[in-house]
């Protein structure tokens, strides 16, 4: 009987370990990191564009600035959706440059956070000319990101 226990308790215990070690293994797959990092690039695209259609038509800025401080914590999120490993797979266009020169990678996210920073004053203020320029240094700092780091 004691035996028979044991050996069930050894089970269990594998179980847990077996589910412990899946789970940790799945949370850190690489297709997790690439499709959430492009989600967020897609989401990120289509409030940058609903702010785009708001310069063209000089709407009132204010109802951005929410989008402009999600840019701000999401450009701040980037560089850590990008770890070693996560080069290949789920149809990433990630270059390699993205973990040979990782300080050059950082300095275009960060350049990202101080334009979404600006965006984000300009909106809370109204002042229409002053977002419009901030929208235009962002969609740059985007464009530099992807000029250097990502695969057409
Ligand atoms: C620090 C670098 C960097 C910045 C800044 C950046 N991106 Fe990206 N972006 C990337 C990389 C790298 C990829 C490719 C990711 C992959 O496929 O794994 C990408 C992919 C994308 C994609 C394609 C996603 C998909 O469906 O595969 C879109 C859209 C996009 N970015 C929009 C933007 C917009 C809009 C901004 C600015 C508001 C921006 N990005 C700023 C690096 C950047």
């Amino acid at each position: 009987m004691k035996q028979v226990l044991l050996g069930g308790a050894c089970l269990v215990l594998a179980a847990i370990g077996f589910a412990r070690a899946q789970t940790s293994e799945e949370s850190t797959r690489p297709e997790d990191f690439i499709a959430t990092r492009q989600a967020g690039m897609e989401l990120q695209y289509a409030v940058a564009g609903d702010m785009k259609r708001a310069v063209a038509a000089k709407l009132d800025v204010h109802p951005y600035k929410d989008g402009a401080d999600a840019i701000v914590l999401w450009s701040r999120a980037i560089p850590g959706l990008f770890p070693a490993g996560t080069d290949k797979g789920h149809d990433t266009k990630a270059k390699p440059e993205i973990w040979s020169d990782r300080a050059g990678f950082e300095k275009a996210a960060a350049r990202l956070t101080d334009a979404a920073r600006k965006l984000s004053q300009a909106a809370g203020s109204g002042d229409k000319a002053q977002f419009a320029a901030a929208f235009q240094a962002t969609d740059q700092a985007c464009a530099a990101c992807h000029h250097s780091y990502e695969r057409k």
